[in-house]
């Protein structure tokens, strides 16, 4: 794919795609369009509001033309303009049209850089397919080129935008992968693989001997019931030689079954998502390699499989994690902490600036937040507010939700330091980040309950690259404050 900025380029008869507001007396046009296209539309505008949502009119003096509602001038808001990026990019998608020109109006309350990149990946979203397992009617979209016409804009924005964009596809085909190819092995090579397309990026995978020699009970108990070995990746991304690195952890079950406290056999099968942490966290470490962040961004990965078998854990089993601290599993189902809590005792070494965890944690916070915001939980009132005002940049919308001590109670055991889960079900998501925070006690952290946000349910069900848009978002504002 092509993007281009639309005064950079002779455009040919690329599709003109131009947005005009309802009120006459203010349509919109950009000082980059030149003189014939601004003719072209100042002949159809007064059609515009006669006909439907969008008008096509074919082959108007050699181009396609698309003129789409913006609603009225003074309710255009992101809201609005994220929508007529859907219709555009479905347009465009469905007319099989290979190149188009871009021109709808600006927000007044964002930078030209702003739209151009929320313009950019809003179509990459909606131009991403997965074709690989079809051999039948496997027909790849025709789109090849784009220009953006958006005064104000640079060159920069748009290639830090197509940086972006990669790391997010990466994310996306990796969350989508079944889970009979993506295992933990297979993160492993993945990782391995960004290696070799950065030089200033470098993995270290830890096997089942290293787990082990490592005293990671926890992690090991959630593998135990597969043929997958479970494995802990390492991916560094550095940007600079010096300063204390911020860490991504991401949850990387390959398959969640439940395991002994199997799940219902309704939805299983999007279970294999349950690595959207992980496959987050290579994401947002190849678009800070991308972006040339400066920057020291550390990677880990905490992968297994989580199957009922003869040798699976079993609920009341009681395992010690590498903290030293005994953990009654009371529900095989709830592993992610499992995973997490040796990979957050793990990364104590770096002496990080923060740690953020990025997982599929609960199903609570669906029920809490649906699909629109990620659960985000922390302590550190700080380093909330950073990722909240990410959020707000990135669009990537993010909500926190309380972590007192007073939680603690509820994951009291009659037998072991902890339990992984308790009989009541109030509370899950806080619950879940709770426990987390027995482990965290070292390092200024954060944790991101992603269930919800990390794919869509429903026939097209798949993976949506959040929150990749919101922690590169962290880490560009980590790396300018320096
Ligand atoms: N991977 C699931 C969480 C999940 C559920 C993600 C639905 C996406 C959609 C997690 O491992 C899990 O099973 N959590 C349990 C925790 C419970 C046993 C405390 C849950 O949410 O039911
Ligand atoms: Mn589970
Ligand atoms: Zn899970």
């Amino acid at each position: 794919m092509n993007y281009g900025l639309a005064n950079t380029f002779p455009q040919g008869n690329a599709c003109l795609v131009i947005g005009v507001f309802d009120d006459e007396q203010k349509n919109y046009f950009s000082n980059t369009l030149n003189t014939s296209h601004q003719q072209i539309i100042q002949r159809l505008k007064g059609k515009l509001s006669e006909v439907g949502d969008t008008v096509w009119q074919a082959d108007y003096q050699d181009h396609g033309l698309c003129l789409i509602h913006c609603g009225e001038t003074e309710h255009y808001d992101e809201a609005t303009l994220g929508k007529i990026i859907g219709t555009i990019a479905n347009f465009l998608l469905k007319q099989r049209i290979q190149s188009a020109i871009i021109s709808i109006p600006q927000l007044s309350a964002r930078t030209p850089d702003w739209q151009l990149q929320y313009m950019l990946l809003q179509l990459e979203n909606a131009r991403y397919q997965c074709l690989e397992f079809k051999t039948k009617s496997k027909k790849p979209y025709a789109l090849e080129s784009v220009w953006f016409d958006v005064p104000g804009a640079s060159l920069e924005g748009l290639k830090s935008a197509e940086a972006i964009a990669h790391g997010i596809q990466l994310t996306k085909t990796l969350a989508n992968l079944p889970a009979n190819i993506c295992t933990p092995s297979y993160l492993a090579e993945q990782a391995t693989l960004l290696a070799k397309q950065f030089d200033t990026i470098t993995t270290k995978i830890h096997d089942h001997n290293a787990l082990k020699e490592m005293g990671m009970g926890a992690l090991l108990a959630v593998g135990q019931g597969s043929q997958q070995t479970p494995n802990l990746v390492e991916i560094q991304y550095k940007g600079i030689t010096d300063g204390a690195p911020t860490v991504l952890v991401g949850k990387g079950i390959t398959f969640d079954s439940g395991g002994i406290s199997l799940k219902p056999a309704p939805g299983m099968e999007e279970m294999k998502f349950d690595m959207a942490g992980a496959a987050t966290v290579l994401g947002t470490i190849k678009a800070c390699a991308a972006l040339k962040l400066p920057i020291h961004v550390i990677g880990i990965l905490a992968c297994a499989e989580n199957m009922p078998s003869g040798s699976a854990i079993k609920p009341g089993d009681v395992v010690t994690s590498m903290s030293g601290q005994t953990i009654e599993i009371t529900n095989t189902d709830a592993e992610g902490r499992l995973v997490l809590c040796d990979a957050l005792t793990y990364v104590e070494r770096f002496h990080p600036q923060y740690v953020i965890d990025i997982a599929t944690l609960t199903g609570a916070v669906i029920i809490a937040l649906g699909h629109e915001y990620t659960g985000m939980m922390t302590k550190d009132s700080e380093l909330a507010d950073y990722l909240l005002q990410a959020a707000n940049e990135s669009l990537d919308k993010t909500w926190r939700l309380p972590l007192d001590s007073s939680y603690q109670e509820m994951l009291e055991s009659p037998i072991a330091d902890i339990l992984n889960s308790p009989a009541d079900r109030i509370a899950g998501s806080v619950i879940g980040g709770s426990f987390l925070a027995r482990f965290t006690e070292k390092y200024r952290w954060a944790h991101l309950d992603i269930a919800g946000t990390a794919w869509q349910s429903g026939r097209n069900r798949s993976a949506t690259g959040r929150p990749v848009p919101l922690l590169v978002q962290f880490l560009q504002k980590l790396a300018h404050a320096r």
